[in-house]
């Protein structure tokens, strides 16, 4: 996600500023921005594209001043480009502030505020909560009471750094399910949302609950809560150094990501969720729309066509609609009848895959309306496509997917619901039911990681290993090939997903004694026809390896090991299912001492044919 930073002290704020603000480059952004504030003057300096050009067009501008606020931006709401680039400001420069994350009711904000005259100058979702403090600040006067009551009203999570034009030497800020941190130095006070942004100038940091504010002033550093009321807090001292620092702690991008799924399937979630319902009006999903579909093309390469192979099934089965899945590198050249009157849905992380784009413009050839589920906003299968269901994964490093795949899935659902919903296959009570489950979600994501222990014991067993089989069927073998997938694509074991019912049509031969056999079985009424195979597997020597929900007690004494996940509606459980076969194969690659971020010859982006 974004990068943010603040500053106040003796030095010259636009200096730590951008040196803070390269340490955060690592994250991926596209636009830079900072803000100085001198002599009740706040002076704003930002542009689309990297630091340095930040830094050369700074070079011609008067920054000086020892209090500022700094930040690398990843675009969700609106493209990237220097009007969108933060800080943003209130319309007379009294309020300025940088913001990461999202204001889910900034619609609702920028409605109310624009009775009371305020006018919008960039498509951003921060610009609307800018303004609400800017409200509150000219009735109150006092930083702290315009923050408590503008995030009484704020929906969604954040984390914001601020500077009042009139409180000369002061930064504020405030979180929400979104990292920030208070560093303390010598008569220097800093907030970052990453301790890498700091580590140059302190190792002496506060950690800021969430739901709390804070007050950078004269070098100190002071907590509020929502109320207004000071909170003591303890100084703690990092130890990681700045390497392990841009990991979040964790060895490895990928295992950082896998632990950012939660927030991730709550962003995407919470982005189309609005005053109880989901509204696809953003992305042309009207009722009028949907009841005009005839058909729905899912098509994506990788990991998101296996997201489009869950789809089908949850789509097909909540709505009616028929769903065809299409790998996009075979799309592309089939001479196939089309109609126009479906969807084509191009499923990609970075909007940039090569495939993936020359088969939604053959889509559009054909005169079909197009629907991306993009990650990188202004990328290039996100302009071209007729509308775009932006998933809220955040910048993704490692090369393997593991957010981004789980923020698809959301995305899908959302839409597989709505359509349901539009076409009288949902009554109120299962809609709701359906969203309540979604909203669940992210909880058990994290009870999952929090297990990650035991895979790390059971993957050792494989370090040697040469082939493995993932099964399932249905869902379960959309999920199986994801996990297949996540296993060799970083560890090098060769692996295969198989529907389980075409075992027995030949890969059956290949099972050796030890060999790693997957089953996924998370559909009770598939539950004996898998366990069937899997019995089949280990009569040959296979070593069974079952992830099923909990009070699923199928093979529980035949199988060699037994993952639970926790229980959900059939329709998700691919999103609970999928987290140990991601950390399966991460722990595996670790295990061989692998470049587990950058598998040999993979691309994070497939933008070549
Ligand atoms: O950026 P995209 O989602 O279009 O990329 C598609 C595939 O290249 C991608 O999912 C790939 O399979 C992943 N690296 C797998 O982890």
């Amino acid at each position: 996600m974004c990068g943010i930073l603040g500053y106040t002290g003796n030095h010259q704020a636009s200096e730590i500023l951008l040196s803070g603000l390269a340490k955060l480059e690592y994250r991926g952004y596209d636009s830079a921005g900072i803000a100085v504030l001198e002599n009740g003057n706040i002076k704003v300096v930002k542009n689309k594209g990297r630091l340095q050009a930040l830094e050369a067009k700074i070079q011609g501008e008067d920054v000086t001043g020892t209090c500022g606020i700094g930040h690398t931006r990843w675009a969700t709401h609106g493209v990237p480009s220097d009007t969108n680039a933060h800080p943003l400001w209130s319309d007379d420069m009294s309020v300025v502030a940088v913001h990461n994350g999202i204001v889910e009711n900034y619609r609702e904000i920028k409605n109310t505020l624009s009775g009371y005259g305020y006018r919008f100058y960039s498509q951003t979702d921060t610009e609307a909560a800018v303004k609400l403090i800017d409200y509150y600040y000219k009735q109150e006067n006092d930083p702290l009471k315009a923050l408590t009551r503008a995030i009484r009203e704020i929906e969604g999570s954040y984390c914001f750094v601020l500077l009042f034009h009139d409180r000369p030497g002061e930064v504020w800020g405030a979180r929400k399910d979104l990292p920030l941190i208070a560093g303390q130095g010598e008569d220097e006070a800093f907030l970052a949302s990453d301790v890498s942004a700091i580590l140059q100038y302190t190792k002496q940091v506060y950690y800021l609950d969430n739901m709390e504010i804070v007050q950078l002033k004269g070098g100190l550093v002071r907590f509020f809560d929502t109320e207004g009321y000071a909170k003591p807090k303890e100084l703690s001292e990092v130890t990681w150094d700045a390497q392990s620092a841009e990991k979040g702690g964790f060895d490895h991008f990928m295992m950082k990501e896998i632990h950012e799924q939660a927030r991730a399937v709550k962003d995407t979630f919470g982005a189309v969720y609005h005053s109880g319902k989901i509204d696809l009006t953003e992305i042309n999903l009207t009722d009028e729309a949907i009841s005009k579909l005839s058909q729905i093309y899912i098509i994506a390469c990788g990991s998101a066509y296996h997201v489009a192979a869950v789809a089908q099934y949850v789509i097909e089965d909540l709505s009616g609609i028929p769903v065809r899945i299409e790998l996009a590198s075979e799309f592309r050249y089939r001479n196939m009848p089309l109609d126009e009157n479906a969807l084509a849905v191009i499923i990609s992380q970075s909007g940039e895959t090569a495939d993936s784009l020359a088969a939604m413009r053959k889509a559009h050839e054909h005169g079909i309306k197009t629907l991306g589920i993009i990650n990188v906003v202004g990328s290039t299968i996100a302009r071209e496509a007729d509308s775009v269901f932006y998933t809220m994964a955040g910048p993704e490093i490692s090369v393997a997917t593991t957010k981004a795949y789980s923020a698809q899935l959301i995305a899908c659902y959302v839409i597989a619901i709505q359509l349901a919903k539009v076409r009288g296959k949902l009554d109120d009570a299962r809609y709701e039911a359906l969203i309540t489950e979604i909203q669940k979600l992210p909880e058990k994501i994290d009870e999952i990681l929090d297990e990650a222990g035991v895979l790390k014991r059971i993957a050792a067993r494989f370090v040697n290993a040469r082939n493995a089989f993932y099964l399932g069927r249905n869902i379960d073998y959309a999920v199986a090939m994801e996990g297949s997938l996540k296993m060799k694509e970083i560890s090098y074991l060769h692996s295969e997903a198989i529907a389980a019912g075409e075992m027995k049509h030949g890969p059956i031969s290949l099972i050796e004694k030890g060999m790693l056999v997957a089953g996924v079985m998370t559909q009770k009424n598939l539950y004996q026809k898998i366990a069937s195979n899997m019995l089949e597997a280990k009569s040959r020597g296979g070593y069974i390896f079952i992830v099923s929900p909990r009070g699923c007690d199928v093979l529980k004494d035949e199988a060699d090991f037994v993952f639970h996940i926790p229980e959900t509606d059939e329709h998700f459980t691919a999103s609970l299912a999928v987290i140990p076969l991601q950390l399966m194969g991460y722990y595996v690659a670790v295990a061989r001492k692998l470049d587990v971020d950058k598998p040999r010859n993979l691309a994070k982006s497939v933008t070549v044919e």
